[in-house]
């Protein structure tokens, strides 16, 4: 097996493992590592903005009440502190790296979304907000030499050696290399293709956190897994995020026969919470028994709508919506996991030399539901401080030479895509927006039914992808089933 070494391993390229990279590599050598293209993650998709307290009528301390508040009494104070004290900085200093944030006359402009009650939210192109983030982030990386890019590196599995995480086995090429590291940062990402709907890019494999499981990692907070309300829902088309920034602006919901629904479940109407908002939609799709509902901003100025929300605008063009004069059809669909690899706020976790930041790590910031927008800030925040504390508690490199024993089945999984879809769809079906003992218990028995494909490891990333998947579907089953009440974004039908 090839050996590397290197003082830093960040394993991730989006907004946590970049900022990440930046601070560790104050201090030595760095290696990125990617499964896709650098720019290939959840950030590189993020449409409706980043939420921070920089306007004028808001305050660090509202933005700190209104995540307390969406996250439905479970965040953890410390780390909404943290976040919410530290975000403003963290904004400034992206924006001294040549982030563009759209702005009127010089002044940043700040739109509303659901369960804000100030408008603090940053947008960047109208709804590219995350793609500017990365191409900043990204012009940064590789101005530094100290930080060495890998794609298309597939990572395997943690290194831990005497309780101590030293490093990652890397699959590239059909190759598996060692890279041992003085401290691991885990940025991989979320989950959202555990579901069969999700508004998620496909890289979002749970890899980040059924390998920290593996290695023995704590995870926190595995139900809790927020729906948006408004994925498009048209033949033909990808479940496609229709931001939550349509409906600060201004959209409303219409149930199939073109009636506004959401003032009868929640005083908040359209700009109720996530949790709420999504499960008002599978309830009215249930009573008109339909697949989707539709999403009206054509009240608004044609013109407006073009220049506010030109990515939306472009792609519902290409599959025939007009969403200037047409109703856009919608459903929820899988977006963002709360859990995750448990952290402190410095991105520790159990496991010392591995740190975690970002959406595959959990510091209780957004507890059972996450305010809309707080997870770019989030990656910002956590990844800046994740990659300080790896500088503070780095160890020297490891040589533990003979003792890496990462056991490799060169087998294959027979039919991959028939299994794949299997899980998705029995997660979607039974462990989605409202579940029950009943349904969980199903879930479970399919997953279980399918375990002796985790015992193994794969040479290809597809493969490996399905093994993650499906750890990390369990994962959420059995938390949902330990969890027996309804709260925020885990909702139970018994
Ligand atoms: C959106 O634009 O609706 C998504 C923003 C987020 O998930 O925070």
């Amino acid at each position: 097996m090839i050996t590397e070494r290197v003082d830093f391993l960040v394993i991730g390229s989006g907004v946590a493992g970049l900022r990440a990279a930046f601070e560790a590599a104050e201090a030595g050598s760095v290696y990125v590592i990617t499964k896709d293209t650098l720019k290939e993650s959840s950030t590189e998709y993020a449409q409706g903005g980043v939420a921070v307290a920089l306007c004028d009528e808001d305050t660090i301390g509202i933005h700190f009440e209104d995540t307390i508040k969406a996250g439905d009494g479970l965040c953890k104070d410390e780390a909404v502190l943290t976040l919410v004290n530290e975000g403003p900085e963290r904004i400034m200093e992206l924006i001294s790296w040549g982030a563009e944030f759209d702005k009127s006359d010089s002044k940043l402009i700040f739109t509303l979304e659901a369960a804000h009650s100030r408008r603090r939210i940053l947008h960047a192109h109208g709804d590219s907000t995350g793609r500017e983030i990365e191409r900043v982030l990204i012009k940064k990386a590789m101005s530094m030499p100290q930080i060495k890019k890998y794609s298309f590196a597939y990572f395997l599995d943690l290194i831990v050696f005497d309780g101590r995480c030293c490093g990652a086995y890397m699959l590239r090429d059909g190759q598996i290399t060692a890279v041992l590291a003085g401290a691991v940062i885990l940025a991989t990402g979320g989950a959202g293709q555990v579901y069969s709907r999700t508004t998620n890019p496909l890289v979002a494999t749970g890899d980040g956190i059924a390998a920290a499981y593996r290695a023995g990692a704590a995870m926190s907070d595995m139900e809790f897994v927020q729906f948006h309300p408004t994925s498009l829902y048209a033949s033909g088309a990808p479940q496609f995020l229709i931001s939550e920034a349509l409906r600060g602006e201004g959209a409303v919901i219409r149930n199939i026969h073109k009636e506004r629904f959401m003032q009868l479940y929640h005083n908040d109407s359209e700009l109720a919470t996530r949790d709420v908002v999504a499960r008002a939609i599978v309830s009215e799709m249930a009573r008109t028994n339909s697949h989707y509902v539709y999403l009206d901003i054509t009240h608004l100025d044609k013109d407006y709508i073009k220049q506010r929300f030109p990515r939306i605008y472009k792609t519902c063009l290409q599959y025939d919506i007009d969403i200037t004069a047409e109703l856009i059809p919608v459903s929820p669909s899988a977006h963002y996991m709360m859990g995750g690899v448990r952290t402190d706020i410095d991105g520790r976790t159990n496991i010392r030399g591995l740190y975690a930041a970002g959406e595959v790590a959990c510091t209780g910031v957004h507890g059972a539901n996450r305010l809309a927008s707080n997870s770019l800030l989030e990656g910002l925040v956590f990844g800046a401080r994740a990659g300080r504390t790896a500088v503070e508690e780095r160890a020297d490199i490891k040589d533990i030479g003979s003792k890496l024993l990462l056991s490799v089945t060169q087998g294959r999984i027979e039919n991959p895509d028939e299994i794949r879809s299997t899980i998705r769809r029995v997660m979607w079906e039974k462990a989605g927006i409202i579940r029950s003992a009943e349904s969980l218990d199903e879930a479970l028995e399919v997953l279980k039914s399918l375990g002796s494909i985790a015992d193994r490891t794969y040479l290809t990333r597809y493969e490996n992808e399905i093994k993650n998947i499906l750890q990390t579907a369990e994962l959420i089953v059995k938390s949902a089933i330990e969890r027996k009440d309804s709260i925020g974004a885990h909702y139970r039908s018994d």
